[in-house]
């Protein structure tokens, strides 16, 4: 059996804007929330080309864009989709309640 995990409220789902990711921090690690076709997604907001934060770009569907060189990552996997991005971001397991947002501290 699975020890379970320790979850943190971060925010709220009303708080993510719907095309700019929400800036978060947990375990001094800046991670990005997202809300798209009703499901809330976290990766890490520094891109992993230059170390621009992702939260300063915008993102349409599974997509975000990095502001700094238009590199974009898809935030279900954090799959680089376009260049210069090539190194994936990581992501990190929600749970929302009550339209509350946890992530857990050990994913980070
Ligand atoms: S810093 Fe993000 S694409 Fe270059």
């Amino acid at each position: 059996m699975t020890a379970s995990k320790t979850w943190v409220k971060v925010a709220r789902v009303d708080d993510i804007d719907p095309s700019v990711p929400y800036l978060v921090e947990l375990n001094n690690r800046a991670v990005a929330l997202y809300h798209t076709h009703g499901i809330v997604y976290a990766t890490d907001d520094t891109c992993s080309h230059a170390e621009a934060s992702l939260c300063e770009g915008e993102y349409r569907g599974y997509i975000v864009t990095c502001p700094r060189h238009g590199g974009q990552f898809d935030i279900r996997n954090g799959q680089a989709v376009k260049m210069p991005a090539i190194a994936p971001i990581d992501v990190f397991a929600v749970r929302v309640e009550d339209g509350d947002v946890f992530l857990s501290p050990e994913d980070m």
